[in-house]
């Protein structure tokens, strides 16, 4: 299913598209070929002009929590489970450090995901794909042909969990890389889960024994200096459909979160992870845990470097499971807001709309 072509004074969107999809470069590409002004894909809407060239006029920051002092006796535990739950439900996002994975590897997952992005062309070529079946793939914006603008960024995308994830799958020049990553990864989000449950004032396991670690969706995102950056995002607004995304960026900035009715930067911390609470989160929280806007500007300076891990099923993964508010959580004053899904169903959803500032994908399963 096509959207209609754009017609404008002989301007046909679609094959413009369609030329750029071909080349297989990517923004990258485009960046290397010496392009100083941007193609028309890219050039958002004129009312966002205005608001995409400010960073925030604030010194708000999203929390800090320190998980160094989580398995010492006494009170920091719980400490750290307040700050959890003040962030869940009035952030949806917030940093961690102190969470135990050396900065090495952290530093060679980015520069595995530069290095994907930055290899011959002719190697990286083989990986570009739109089949989202795929486990893993490069493409740029992945929903391109439906977006009203083209996001500034390419985008490698590996499906890593459940598995049986292949590790010759996963592009050489960043494998053993991704499969170290992955392994602390999962820790992590086993760690965070236990919090959040705990947050909730549920049982320690209780999100893990509803699976909500068993699908792990990495995203090697890569933003190009931008010769226009006034015109186009490096990533539009949106919110993450999964339970909880562990998001790792290089020391460039540009991302920002929307809270209190501004958007604020999320300034890098050298080694921290950025944990960003997803729409399945909201979902099965009632509300209670809130998962919030986002976006990455398009800059100058560049590349900038992050890498995203999404704790969701994809869309091959049928996921047997129903979700809805969990049990524990709702009573007769707060009864159920969220009627019982699918996973998949929301992923595919994601898949099929544009991304957008209205963007809470939720509304499709309020009761
Ligand atoms: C994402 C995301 C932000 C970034 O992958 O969903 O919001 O900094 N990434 O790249
Ligand atoms: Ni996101």
């Amino acid at each position: 299913m096509m959207e209609a072509v754009h017609e404008d004074g002989g301007y046909d969107r679609n094959k413009e598209l369609k030329l750029f999809d071909e080349t297989k470069a990517g923004v990258k590409g485009l960046v290397d070929a010496g392009l100083t002004k941007l193609p028309k894909i890219f050039v958002h809407d004129n009312h966002k002009v205005n608001v995409s060239s400010f960073s925030s006029a604030t010194n708000v920051t999203i929390p800090v929590i320190d998980l160094g002092s989580l398995h010492e006796e006494g009170n920091s535990r719980h400490e750290i489970i307040q700050k959890v739950k003040d962030a869940g439900e009035n952030w949806g996002f917030f940093h961690v450090v102190n969470h135990d994975i050396p900065q090495c590897v952290l530093d060679e997952m980015l520069d595995g995901v530069r290095r994907f992005h930055e290899q011959d062309a002719e190697v990286k070529r083989e990986f570009y794909s739109r089949d989202i079946t795929k486990r893993v793939f490069y493409n740029t914006h992945f929903n391109f042909y439906k977006a009203s603008e083209v996001n500034w960024r390419d985008t490698l995308s590996c499906l890593l969990a459940p598995g049986p994830l292949d590790p010759h799958q996963l592009p050489c020049i960043c494998r053993d890389v991704t499969i170290k990553y992955l392994d602390h990864v999962k820790k992590l989000a086993l760690t965070l889960l236990e919090l959040f449950s705990e947050a909730l004032g549920l049982e320690r396991s209780y999100l893990k024994d509803i699976d909500c670690a068993k699908g792990i969706f990495m995203l090697g995102h890569y933003y190009p200096p931008c010769p226009e950056p006034e015109l186009t995002w490096g990533l539009s607004s949106h919110t993450d459909v999964g339970f909880v995304t562990i998001l790792l960026q290089d020391l460039v900035g540009g991302l920002q979160v929307f809270y209190e009715n501004q958007w604020i930067d999320v300034t890098p911390i050298p080694g921290a992870f950025i944990i960003n609470l997803g729409n399945m989160m909201q979902l099965i929280t009632n509300d209670k845990f809130i998962s919030v806007k986002h976006r990455v500007l398009a800059q100058k300076v560049g590349p900038r470097v992050s890498v995203s891990c999404s704790l969701r099923q994809h869309v091959q993964d049928e996921c047997l499971r129903m979700y809805g508010p969990i049990k524990e959580l709702v009573t007769k004053e707060n009864p159920p807001i969220y009627k019982e899904m699918k996973m998949s169903d929301l992923v595919k959803l994601a898949y099929t709309k544009e991304l957008d500032d209205d963007v809470s994908l939720l509304k499709h399963f309020r009761i």
